[in-house]
Order: structure tokens, then sequence, then C-alpha cells
């Protein structure tokens, strides 16, 4: 008897997949069985050539050349998918010059054009990555408040701040969720913390990672003594695949570990890894406690603990040849406020 066919493989794009978090998420779908179109600004790029490598990449991975300032180059990548992954926004590194051009179009824009081409395409359902940016920086939140979804960044004081980051992801993300209640598309948003874990890649570096290496190697900045969320990138790979199965339209998730502040993290890695230096001070400043992510753990959501996030992202570090004694700087978006220049 000749068997039953194999069920027809799932399709799915992934945007800016030679990030750190699309990467990561990329690997899981492939293990899945998914079929993924993976976006990435150019293919030739050498820094892009692991992402063939990963397993079930050469029979189920396909990379587009797409911008996402371009909307027509969405098109063909997003051809023929039930469901669109969107994690591509630069997140910066410095301060930032010129926030239309470096923040505000390609995090904004940019997720109008993936939006309209969802849209166009009769994609199913798009889960965007938004962040806890978009969430935590609002100055009037009582300090008593557990922070959750009912919550959003203060587009005002993001300006005054000139946060630009969190005011183009808190811009991006209400956008998302109106054109999805709008438009009929089943529009999911996740915001992680800050994302930690191994690397896929050796040759890009994520801002975030940035955070963690400037921790081991030290530095001229200051870090506030605040709250610090973290999340493991593997499990936010999960997080973004959960809800993909699971959430309703237009819905919110916080993604984040543990609640800690910088010190207790600081004293964690210090009681780990005795032999970094550690060099640069920690300011305190206002801090506020409590960000929950039960809405997600109540949808299946597990994630690892923080010692085995650190352990796997210091040796991956390691690993890639990463920590060296070449001076280093702190990303600025977590630099405290009197030592920025
Ligand atoms: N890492 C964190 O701690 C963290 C926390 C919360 C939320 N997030 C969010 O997670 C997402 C991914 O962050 P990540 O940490 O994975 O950063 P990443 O490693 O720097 O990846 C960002 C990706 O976006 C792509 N990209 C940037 N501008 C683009 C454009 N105009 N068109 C197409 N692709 C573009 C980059 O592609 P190229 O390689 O071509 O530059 C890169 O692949 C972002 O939306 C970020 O806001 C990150």
């Amino acid at each position: 008897m000749t068997p039953p066919p194999p069920p027809p493989r799932r399709l799915v794009c992934v945007t800016g997949a030679g990030g750190f978090i699309g990467s990561w998420l990329v690997k899981l779908l492939l293990s899945r069985g998914y079929a993924v179109h993976a976006t990435v600004r150019d293919p030739h790029d050498p820094k892009n050539a692991f992402l063939k490598q990963l397993e079930n990449a050469p029979e189920n991975l396909r990379l587009f050349k797409a911008d996402v300032l371009d909307g027509g180059s969405l098109t063909a990548a997003f051809a023929g998918c039930e469901g669109v992954f969107h994690p591509a926004t630069p997140v910066p590194e410095e301060k930032t010059v010129d926030p239309e051009k470096e923040m505000l179009d390609p995090a904004v824009k940019g997720t109008r054009n993936v939006l309209e081409a969802c849209s166009a395409a009769g994609v199913q359902k798009l889960v965007v990555v938004s962040s806890i940016g978009a969430v935590c920086f609002n100055p009037s939140l009582p300090r008593d408040r557990i922070i959750d979804e009912t919550c959003w960044s203060d587009k005002k004081s993001c300006k005054e701040n000139e946060n630009w980051y969190c005011l183009a992801k808190t811009e991006a993300e209400e956008m998302a969720l109106e054109y999805s209640e709008k438009n009929g598309l089943h529009v999911i948003t996740v915001c992680p913390a800050l994302v930690l874990g191994p690397l896929l890649q050796t040759v890009l570096l994520s801002t975030s990672s940035k955070v963690l290496l400037y921790v081991m190697k030290g530095g001229p900045d200051a870090i506030g003594n605040t709250f610090f969320p973290i999340v493991d990138v593997r499990d936010v790979a999960d997080a973004l695949l959960l809800v993909y199965d699971k959430a309703g339209p237009s819905e919110r998730y916080i993604c984040s570990q543990e609640q800690m502040d910088t010190k207790d993290f600081l004293d964690l890695m210090k009681s780990m890894y005795p032999n970094y230096s550690y060099t640069f001070k920690v300011v305190d400043v206002d801090t506020r406690v409590g960000l929950t992510s039960e809405k997600l753990k109540k949808l299946g959501w597990k994630p690892r603990k923080l010692e085995e996030t650190l352990v796997d992202s210091v040796e991956s570090h390691e690993k890639a040849g990463l920590v060296d004694d070449e001076p280093c700087r702190l990303p600025y978006l977590y630099r405290v406020p009197d030592a920025q220049e």
C-alpha cells in the first residue's frame, strides 16, 4: 500500500532573520518542520551565511532580500505565507543623531509596510516583536504598580527625554494593534525585556549582547541601579511561536524572565564569574519593580532560569572570541543620564 502523502509544510516568513532574535526564531521554526522565508537586507553578506548552515535549512529555508522601508521588497518574501514574524528593527548602539531616519522610519513606517504587505499577500497572522521599551517608559506609573500589558510608555516623556527607541517601539506597536482591529489582520505583539543568550552568529553582535559584554569587560559608562528585567533569546523565540499558535488577535504579551535590579544581577554575575573586572560605576536611579509575564505563562510559556541564560551567554561570547581586552562602551540606551556625553 502506498504511504499517505506527507502533510503540506507550513510556510512562514521572518523579517530581519540575520539578527539575534530573528535567527533563533528561524532555527526554532526549522526544527519544528516549518518552511521559512527569511528576509535579510543583503543575502550575500557573509554575516548572514550562518543561516544556511542551520539544521533543515537546505530543504526548508529560502533567503529573500528585503528592506522594510521598501514595502515592495516584502512582496516576494510574504507570497504564499500563512504567517509572518516581524523582528526587523534597528536597536541603536550609540546616541541617535537623526531620530526620524535612524529609528522612527524603520520602526514605524517599516511596521506599516509589513502590515500592508501582509494584507496584500493574504497572510493570516502577524507577530510583531515590540519591546518593554513600549511598556515601561512612563513616569506617571505608580511605583507600587505591577507593570502588565495594560501599561504603555508615555510618548511625550519619550520625546522630552529623547528616548527615540522607546518612542519608535511604542508608536509601531500601537499602530500594529490598531491596524489589527480596523483591518481584521490577526496581529499579536510581544514585548521582550533585555534579551541575552547564546549567539548563533559570530560576526554580528546585537546591542543587547553588548550590554553583557560591557558588564564582563567594564568601561567608562555608569550603569543605573534600576529594574533590570532579562529574558533568554531562546525563550523569546518560544514565546513568538507560542503566541502565533495560541493567542487571539490584537493581544499583547510581556516577555520577561525574572524581576531583578541591576545590583542583584551584578551580584549574581560576580558570584558565577568572579574573574571578570566589573569596573564601572553603578548609580542609584529611580527604581521600579514588578513587571509580570503572567499572561504569557498562562498561555504555556516556561522560561528557563537566569543562571542557565548567563552560563550559556558567557560561554558563547567567550567561544566567539568576543571577550577581549579592547575597551568597550555600554550601549547608549543603558547609560545613566549623568554619565552620558
Ligand atoms: N535584543 C533586545 O534586548 C531586545 C529587547 C526587546 C525588543 N527587541 C526587539 O527585537 C527585535 C530584534 O532585535 P535584536 O536584538 O534581534 O536586534 P539585531 O540583532 O540588531 O537584529 C535587528 C535586525 O533588524 C534588521 N533591520 C534593521 N533595519 C532594517 C530595515 N530597514 N529593513 C530590514 N531589516 C532591518 C537588521 O538587519 P541587518 O542585518 O541588515 O542590519 C537585523 O537583522 C527588534 O525589533 C528590537 O526592537 C530586542
